[in-house]
């Protein structure tokens, strides 16, 4: 038996912009196994977020397959879970209910269990009755991800996650979802715009190309976890990437080796 948890077979996506039909995915294959996190990266514009959606079941595609646990997935399900750049948490709900708001056919109490024990997870513990606007966008952003993950999705989807907070609540928080990786091991395909990011959490990172967005090369990254970021064999693999998009610029090789 395969030990993929997500297939994507040759998946094309067009948009009609202008009467014009414009190719944005074009023979996207790929496998994503059970407990991988997969890092995406590409320039704006190039499919990364259509891609996602249509793995989330929030948009369709042309042609292609697309599989979750061996069977055919068209729409959006609990199975797969979705986390915006911005938290998208609703502010008239506390962060609780927020978290609860998936969970259906429960008793009330059995669903604040849960969502504590999540929200425990995430460290916002002593938060459970705050509102969105009484957290700061790392915690939002926690809150989001106990929301996605109380559904105990077979894969989560995390389209730039901490693209909007400061560098040093970002780090703190990939460090957290390796931390969550651990205790869950929750398939994970993320992403990001920052190719520290992509390569400290990943097992694989997925370059892709632009217009129609492919996939370029997938570059394998064998570091033992936690990665050390300063380390010369997390630089060789910077340089990889950065190679895919600054081809003929030497000051970016020098500055990354
Ligand atoms: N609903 C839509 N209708 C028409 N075109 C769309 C639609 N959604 C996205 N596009 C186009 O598809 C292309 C890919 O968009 P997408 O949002 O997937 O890019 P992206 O790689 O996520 O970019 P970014 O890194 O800036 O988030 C863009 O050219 C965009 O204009
Ligand atoms: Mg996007």
């Amino acid at each position: 038996m395969s030990e993929a948890n997500l297939v994507l077979r040759d998946i094309n996506k067009s948009f009609i912009v202008d009467k014009e039909k414009v190719e944005i995915l074009k023979g996207i294959n790929l496998d994503v196994k059970r407990g991988e996190i997969i890092s995406i990266v590409g320039h704006s514009g190039c499919g990364k977020s259509t891609l996602l959606k249509i793995v989330a079941g929030l948009m369709g595609y042309d042609s292609g397959d697309l599989e979750l646990e061996g069977r055919h997935i068209s729409g959006p399900d609990t199975d797969r879970g979705m986390i915006f750049q911005e938290h998208r948490l609703f502010p008239w709900l506390t962060i609780k209910d927020n978290v609860c708001l998936g969970l259906n056919k429960m008793q009330k109490d059995e669903k604040y269990k849960l969502a504590y024990e999540y929200l425990e997870l995430v460290k916002l513990k002593g938060f459970e009755n705050a509102y969105p606007h009484q957290l700061s966008g790392g915690m939002s952003q926690r809150a989001a991800i106990a929301r996605a993950l109380v559904n105990r999705p077979g894969i989560l989807l995390l389209d730039e996650p901490f693209g909007a907070l400061d560098a040093l609540t970002k780090i703190q928080l990939q460090q957290e979802v390796l931390r969550i990786w651990e205790k869950e091991k929750t398939t994970m395909i993320l992403v990001t715009h920052d190719i520290d990011e992509a390569i400290y959490l990943g097992d694989r990172i997925v370059v892709m190309s632009s217009r129609p967005g492919t996939i370029e090369e997938i570059i394998p990254v064998e570091l033992p976890r936690p990665r050390d970021r300063g380390s010369s064999d997390f630089a060789y693999i910077k340089k990889r990437v950065y190679n895919h998009f600054f081809k003929d610029v030497e000051i970016i090789s020098d500055y990354v080796i």
